[in-house]
């Protein structure tokens, strides 16, 4: 057999060039965001250690703004292994794995710092455990946003009188729910992909996101107030498919683990150089931001005092909050 000529013939035909390819895998990365936030750090992080590591053979593909689904369907997705990675709101998680609400109970995490001992610590190591055997999807990276701050369209809010009245949209989420209710109002639940619209519609006067993702959805454009309300603290985790991951080599795993845990890194530092200015840019561009009155200690008795009780069996007992909060010093 003349193997140049076969080659040569094969390559004409497409053939040879494809086969390299064909061994090769192209994985694919949903986000909520659009690009530029927080989610979008930390996959292009992800993206480029992932792919040095795998010398070029493995590749990932971002794509921003929902296109894969909203973030809810992208768990499913991952769960079902018709969807590789996804980066979203650790608050769209917890439907499926409600363990993980331990990290969005209001005010349990008080700083940054607070939010990288929980998730780098051993705490969150159980729930990336619970996450697989709840959802069906390992977290292997965490993206780090900031507090949910509250915009809205209608008047500036400092006290929990001036949210009455108000139509507030916030995650399916029953923690976020039932803080809303604590503080007087039923707030309305809907999709992430579908808030923008709404807020500019009109068909709701506010919801809360830290301000990097206020910014990277432009919601200045449809939103005049913010307050810094300090209740959650975004964590936005990057999932991997189990079933997707347990289909790989030993070598492309530990890529996964290593690239997961570089992006980490990188989102941590990415916010504290970035969230000041962000927050800057947005008065420049006609938001007005207020501080809540008297220390938030309105916002804090009631979210604290009527909702973290509502949640001890769902978290795993009451001895699961005790444990976080002993790990952060409290
Ligand atoms: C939400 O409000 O649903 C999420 O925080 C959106 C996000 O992932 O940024």
């Amino acid at each position: 057999m003349n193997f140049k000529k076969t080659a040569l013939s094969l390559l004409a035909a497409g053939l040879l060039a494809s086969a390299p390819a064909a061994m090769a895998t192209t994985f694919k990365m949903a986000l909520g965001d659009a690009a530029g936030g927080t989610q979008w750090e930390l996959g292009q992080k992800f993206k480029a250690v992932f792919e040095q590591r795998t010398a070029g053979k493995h590749s990932v593909d971002l794509f921003p703004n929902g296109q894969l689904g909203d973030e809810q369907n992208t768990v499913n997705n991952a769960a079902l292994g018709t969807l590789d990675f996804s980066v979203l709101a650790i608050n769209n998680v917890t439907p499926f794995s409600p363990t993980v609400g331990v990290l969005t109970l209001p005010y349990v995490i008080q700083s940054a710092d607070d939010a990288k001992k929980l998730t780098q610590g051993e705490i969150g190591q159980e729930l990336t455990e619970n996450t697989i055997r709840d959802a069906g999807v390992r977290i292997v990276g965490w993206a780090y946003s900031g507090f949910r701050v509250l915009t809205n369209s209608k008047q500036p809010v400092t006290s929990l009188a001036d949210l009455k009245g108000m139509v507030i949209r916030v995650p399916k989420n029953e923690i976020m729910i039932a803080t809303y209710q604590s503080w007087g109002i039923n707030p309305t639940p809907m999709a992430w992909s579908e808030t923008f619209t709404a807020l500019q519609q009109r068909v709701v006067d506010g919801q809360d996101n830290p301000y990097i993702t206020v910014s990277a959805m432009k919601f200045n454009e449809v939103q005049k107030y913010i307050t810094n309300i300090r209740y959650i603290f975004s964590l936005e985790p990057l999932i991997v498919s189990e079933s997707v991951f347990q289909e790989q080599k030993p070598e492309i795993q530990q890529a996964i683990l290593d690239a997961g845990r570089e992006a980490t890194a990188h989102s941590f530092a990415y916010l504290q150089a970035t969230e000041e200015q962000i927050k800057k840019d947005l008065a420049a561009k006609g938001m007005e931001i207020s501080d809540p009155a008297n220390g938030e200690q309105e916002w804090i008795a009631k979210a604290t005092g009527t909702v973290w009780p509502q949640f001890y069996d769902s978290i795993g007992g009451k001895d699961k909050l005790d444990k976080v909060l002993k790990a952060l010093g409290r």
